[in-house]
């Protein structure tokens, strides 16, 4: 493959950015330091370096330049196609799909401000009137329109993003012109976000089936999930075996809650009869749709419980690796999962012998970057490949050729929770 890079270099944070992400590299033709500029206009070798042919590292590694430097400038794109053996024009196409991203200068910390319905109805117009007012040029926080920011419950809503090393978020909502102007230009002295249980007014009350444990239990907590029912689904789903998990769910009559509402069981029993392998899971966290923050709250109050729910999932349909694709605008949703996920991997609950069952899984997040288009599965496909997140035509489908052109199950998050009752009360009961 012919690689025409630029000639423009990357700054020193731009490449530890990148480094950060996929290790140093090891040759002049990866971007080492030595002959650093001979490798402007080469061909590549394949195979060797881990990073080679991982085009699939591109969306994170472009999320790694912006979070740290808050843009992506040539020398940062010519570096991270180079590790990557990416062709730059094509990961130009990439970064500038994606709204979160800005491939010209602009200043470390955004300022997303939502017009979208809910807040437009709560007084988005004035607030973002009144933060351009005192945020203007020279505050060094850029104030950009934005659709839904999933905070909908309290609108109207303002997420500042501030880049650096580690980034930093904060939210406000419902947001004044102070508290969103606080959020921009000092994140880390910005109000704390009020818990995930705010959404939920029925909180606690007895008969909640999805949201039993929303608000009741610690969510940074495995031994309280434990404690509050948390892997009794798991056991159950062992006992039962694939097809007998796969039965429980035909039979419980869910269908999917990402919008299209097909029967779930079904789509699992296509997937685990494919004799392609490998597998793949897929969860669907992009929840893009104004007024729509279900999944937030699934994953923001009970995220041991989705991690519980893809393991069932994949055990079913005889997946090994599962992805778990998330919003770009969900900081504390992306930070509950990546606990949840280090928490059951530690505790033998990912990983080579789930459960010591024998059975191995195990869960990657990828980070969506402000695209609403990318909740269609198969455009998350090829988001989470690399390409512009752009749908593919369908037949095939997902099941038969989805992610990597394999047999692919891909679930919402609300879906897979569902699963959890479904096993530990039983169909019928469910039903
Ligand atoms: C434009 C568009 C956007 C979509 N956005 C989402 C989304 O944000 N989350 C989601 O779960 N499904 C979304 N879907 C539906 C998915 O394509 C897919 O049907 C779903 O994730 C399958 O999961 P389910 O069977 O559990 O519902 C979207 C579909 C379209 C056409
Ligand atoms: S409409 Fe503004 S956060 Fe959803």
């Amino acid at each position: 493959m012919d690689l025409h890079i630029g000639d423009s270099k990357p700054t020193d944070e731009e490449k530890a950015a990148v480094d950060a992400l996929l290790g140093p590299p090891e040759s002049s033709w990866e971007g080492a330091a030595r002959d650093e500029m001979r490798a402007a206009d080469l061909r590549w070798a394949r195979g060797g370096r881990e990073a080679r042919d991982r085009r699939d590292l591109l969306l994170p590694g472009l999320h790694a330049i912006n979070d740290r430097v808050g843009w992506i400038s040539g020398g940062a794109l010519d570096y991270l196609c180079r590790r990557l053996t990416v062709p730059p024009a094509e990961a130009y196409g990439v970064a500038t799909f994606y709204a979160m991203f800005s491939v010209r200068p602009r200043p470390a910390t955004v300022l997303h401000v939502c017009t979208d319905l809910a807040c437009a109805a709560s007084g988005a117009a004035e607030l973002c009137a009144g933060v351009e007012a005192r945020l203007g040029p020279g505050s060094g926080v850029s104030v950009q329109r934005s659709p839904c920011l999933g905070l909908c419950e309290r609108a109207p809503a303002a997420l500042a993003i501030k880049a650096g090393d580690p980034v930093r978020t904060a939210v406000a909502a419902p947001a004044t012109v102070g508290s969103a102007v606080l959020a921009g230009s000092a994140p880390d002295s910005a109000d704390e976000e009020p818990p995930a249980v705010t959404a939920v007014p029925q909180a606690g009350q007895d008969g909640l089936v999805l949201l039993t444990r929303v608000g009741v239990v610690d969510p940074t907590s495995l031994d309280d999930y434990r404690a509050h029912g948390g892997y009794t689904a798991l056991r159950r789903a062992f006992e039962l075996g694939p097809a007998g998990v796969i039965r429980e769910v035909t039979d419980s009559g869910l269908v999917g809650r990402g919008g299209a509402a097909f029967p779930t069981g079904r789509k699992w029993q296509a997937t685990a009869a494919q004799p392609d392998h490998p597998h793949y899971l897929v969860c669907n966290a992009d929840e893009s749709e104004p007024g729509t923050f279900k999944d937030r709250v699934l994953m923001e109050g009970d995220p041991f419980a989705l991690v519980e729910a893809m393991t069932i999932a994949a055990y079913a349909t005889g997946a090994h690796q599962g992805h778990l694709y998330l919003r770009g605008e969900y900081p504390r949703a992306l930070r509950r999962m990546e606990h949840a996920i280090t928490q059951a991997r530690a505790r033998g609950l990912l990983g080579d012998d789930v459960l010591g069952q024998g059975y191995a899984f195990d869960i990657e997040i990828r980070r969506g970057a402000g695209a609403y288009i990318c909740g269609e599965e198969t455009a998350l496909f090829n988001s989470i490949e690399g390409y512009r997140g752009e749908p593919r035509s369908k037949p095939p489908f997902p099941v038969e050729k989805g992610l990597f052109g394999k047999p692919t199950v891909e679930n919402n998050v609300e879906t897979l929770v569902n699963v959890l009752p479904i096993l530990t009360m039983g169909a019928p009961a469910y039903a």
